[in-house]
């Protein structure tokens, strides 16, 4: 079944999806395989490799992030055996905002049918009164919910009755620069770029249940620079955001407060339990000596740190960003997931904080994925694989910007860097809608079926 690297260069295998997560302590490469009769995939490999490059979710040196990607591609591929050619890239970055605007059509004097040429022209609608700055770009457009003849909570329109066609709809943001930045490392590690999927959104996907996802739940994915927030409800993502504060943050202020070096700082902070009992905190009084410096600390002192920065930005950077979803009930409570949700403690500590029940969790696809590598951190690259089964099974769920109208309009230009080594021809590459805008991949669409 599996095509041995050596034969197979340049070959695009269609039963192999790859995800790419570029976080900003590693970068992971997940290879999964589908399951034919299911229309599910299997998580067969992950490669990971330290970041370089990257900080706060943006990429600072181009040069060494390629390098950490090629990094990761290559123990991907010694792991499955397989040589790949191209991948969904999930990456972050400090201004990622999501904007929620409505549209309304109106579909004639007496009640017909909604058709899918209507429901293009209501997101049409919607998204002409999205304020896009000229240096930033929309990434997602997500219907959130339509309504007909003011009846709202509508699912899906099409094939229904109705006078007025109205939706709520979610658009993600994002500096058109990051964009190009991303697109260009992973093209010159050696991959072709499928489409992109924000953090949050992917990180939501790799860990809510069916269950949590209607109910109503927040996922924060605690990265090394930055937090991935998501809110769904009703199984839709209400609000998607980036916050600029993650587990490295709370190594910097160990680092300063107690005056250690970094890598030390972050040693002790892992041992931290964020709801510890009194005889743990007033005995101990840990230290240790590091370039013939002696170096003693309170666990007092360093669980203070420590808690002091997680309420911080869990009460306001994270509560903001819940706030401004707009859902007020979150009956499934808030997700954590994560290298930073790996601190003892913190689902008890933050259910304190927020008020609502919490809970720290694992990818959904745990028990599938290799051994070591499906901890909270891989949340993320897991979710990549679901986000891209998803957009095949439904490409109006979260519609994506063509990478055919990235190129149109200059945003990036084709042709991937070759690696060493690989002889491979450019590939065929098979674009979002057949390779037309959304538009005219609708309005083709239409044809066929009239
Ligand atoms: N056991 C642990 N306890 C607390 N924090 C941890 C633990 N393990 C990893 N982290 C933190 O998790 C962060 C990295 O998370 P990860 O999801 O891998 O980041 P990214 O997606 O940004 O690459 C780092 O700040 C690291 O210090
Ligand atoms: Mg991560």
């Amino acid at each position: 079944m599996f095509k041995k690297t050596s034969t197979t260069s340049g070959y695009r295998d269609p039963e192999v999806l790859v995800g790419l997560d570029l976080g900003t302590s590693k970068v992971t490469v997940v290879v999964a395989e589908r399951d034919g009769p299911t229309g599910e995939a299997q998580i067969i490999g992950m490669g990971q490799a330290p970041s370089h490059g990257i900080r706060k979710g943006l990429i600072v040196n181009l040069d060494q992030s390629v390098r950490s990607l090629r990094q990761a591609i290559v123990d991907a591929e010694n792991m499955v055996g397989l040589d790949l050619s191209d991948a969904t890239v999930s990456f972050s970055g400090g201004d990622v905002k999501s904007v929620r605007t409505k549209g309304m059509i109106s579909l004639g004097r007496a009640p017909r049918t909604v058709m899918q040429f209507d429901i293009e022209r209501v997101i049409e609608a919607a998204q002409a009164n999205v304020a896009v700055p000229n240096n930033q770009m929309i990434l997602h457009t997500i219907p959130v919910e339509y309504s007909l003849d003011g009846n709202s909570g509508i699912d899906d329109p099409l094939g229904m009755t109705g006078m007025r066609l109205d939706i709520d709809l979610e658009s993600v943001i994002v500096p058109t620069a990051t964009v190009q930045n991303v697109y260009n490392c992973v093209e010159k590690a050696g991959l072709a770029v499928n489409g992109f999927v924000i953090k949050p959104l992917a990180s939501a996907l790799g860990v809510l249940t069916p269950e949590e996802s209607m109910a109503g739940a927040a996922v924060v994915d605690i990265g090394g620079g930055t937090c991935g927030v998501a809110v769904f409800s009703g199984d839709r993502p209400k609000h998607l955001a980036v916050v600029s504060v993650g587990g490295d943050h709370i190594t910097n202020d160990v680092a300063s407060v107690l005056k250690m070096p970094l890598n030390k700082a972050e040693e002790i902070k892992k041992e931290v339990d964020l709801m510890p009992c009194d005889e743990d905190l007033d005995g101990a009084s840990p230290d240790f000596e590091y370039m013939g410096r002696n170096y003693s600390y309170s666990m007092r002192e360093l669980t203070d740190i420590v808690q002091c920065r997680v309420e911080e930005l869990f009460s306001t950077l994270v509560g903001n960003e819940i706030a401004m979803s707009g859902v007020t009930m979150l009956p499934a409570g808030l997700v954590i997931t994560g290298g930073g949700a790996k601190s003892a403690g913190i689902d008890q500590y933050l259910s304190g904080v927020m008020n609502i029940p919490v809970r720290v969790s694992l990818p959904l696809d745990s028990n599938r994925m290799p051994p070591g590598r499906n901890g909270p951190e891989f949340t993320c690259a897991a979710g990549i694989i679901r986000y891209a089964l998803e957009q095949e099974r439904d490409p109006f769920r979260y519609l994506e910007q063509s990478l055919d109208q990235l190129k149109n309009s200059g945003i990036v230009s084709g042709g991937k860097a070759q690696r060493s080594g690989d002889q491979s021809e450019e590939r065929d590459r098979e674009p979002l809608f057949g390779g037309k805008n959304i538009t005219q991949y609708l309005k083709d669409l239409l044809k066929e079926l009239f």
